[in-house]
């Protein structure tokens, strides 16, 4: 099916307008090229990159992923090539294509994330930054950014002043009131939020009795989180008045919708990008095939229809 015809897909995420609401989840996807033979990545509403630290960071030592019901845990640490070798060796490729390019990116005080910002907002190709402030793997920094509202609110605002383009804040659901953060988020500035984050869990491997990852936990995603996500932006969504992109355990176009329904005006694909690569494009073209049976023409008309 080509996006030219059928219904208007647009989405407005807060500073910019997608061509429709399908992203990826950052650290799911790599740096684009790795899916290039895969799916057509223009088709794509925007891609988000794995999560960028100032300097190279080689992760947390193996085991590092380890399956559980209906989902996986990872402790990768955010190994990332750092910001200047993906300026130099990512970022030219990315450039390469139509589809609006989101670096995510992370650090260990409000310092690293200043400088990161900055040196972003004005590399060409880049249409917008996420702040990931969840950070669960990593034991220094982000953590106590995402579970403390003023913590969150001191690291956004201070990257707020630092950049001109969109701004997106990640949230981690291992809080105990995540409507509070995102309204300390969104009073520091940030265009848009997106949520949620990995939740935070573990798995003994019964004969060792240690745990199965080195780093003995780790986050947990796939369809086991994705009733919690959906909950967690269907209360954010009516705390706050900028945009709220869903992700957490979408496999399907009907999970897609329920996001849409609930109020969120884009989605991120993550864990399913593992699966079945072609899981976005699928997606797309299910959310198009749902609003051509029910005769919507816009996508806008669906978000936030939820009724009690
Ligand atoms: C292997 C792996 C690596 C991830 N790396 C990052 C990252 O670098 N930055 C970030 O903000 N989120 C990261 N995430 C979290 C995902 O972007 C997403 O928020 C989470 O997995 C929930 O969505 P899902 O259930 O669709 O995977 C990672 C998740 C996985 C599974």
């Amino acid at each position: 099916m080509s996006d030219q015809n059928g219904p208007d897909l647009r989405t407005n995420i807060g500073g910019i307008e997608l061509k429709n609401p399908v992203m990826t989840a950052s650290g799911t996807f790599g740096y684009a090229d790795e899916f290039k033979k895969l799916i057509d990545l223009n088709r794509l509403g925007a891609i988000i990159v794995k999560g960028l630290s100032l300097k190279p960071t080689k992760g947390n030592p193996p085991p590092r992923i380890v399956e559980t019901a209906c989902g996986m845990l990872n402790a990768i640490g955010l190994e990332n090539v750092g910001l200047e070798t993906f300026v130099n060796e990512k970022l030219p490729f990315l450039k390469t294509l139509s589809t609006p390019i989101f670096v995510n990116i992370y650090g260990k005080s409000i310092e690293e994330y200043e400088e990161l910002a900055l040196s972003l907002n004005t590399t060409e190709g880049i249409a917008g930054i996420e702040v990931n402030i969840s950070c669960p793997n990593v034991k220094a920094g982000g953590i106590a950014f995402g579970v403390d509202p003023e913590s969150a609110y001191k690291v956004v605002k201070a990257i707020r002043q630092k950049i001109t383009r969109p701004l997106m804040v990640k949230l981690s659901p291992n809080v105990t009131d995540i409507t509070e953060i995102a309204a300390r988020v969104e009073a520091a500035g940030a265009d848009s939020l997106s949520l949620i984050n990995t939740l935070t869990g573990m798995v003994i491997d019964i004969e060792t009795r240690r745990s199965k990852l080195a780093n003995i936990t780790g986050g947990l995603s796939g369809p086991a989180i994705k009733p919690i996500a959906l909950r967690m932006v269907w209360q954010v969504v009516q705390k706050v008045k900028i945009p709220v992109i869903g992700v957490g355990g979408i496999m399907t176009a009907e999970d897609a919708l329920e996001f849409l329904i609930a109020g969120a005006a884009a989605i991120q694909v993550g864990t399913a990008n593992f699966i079945n690569p072609h899981t976005t494009i699928d997606i797309l073209e299910g959310i198009k095939k749902y609003l051509i049976e029910k005769k919507i023409t816009c996508l806008t008309d669906i978000i936030g229809t939820f009724s009690q």
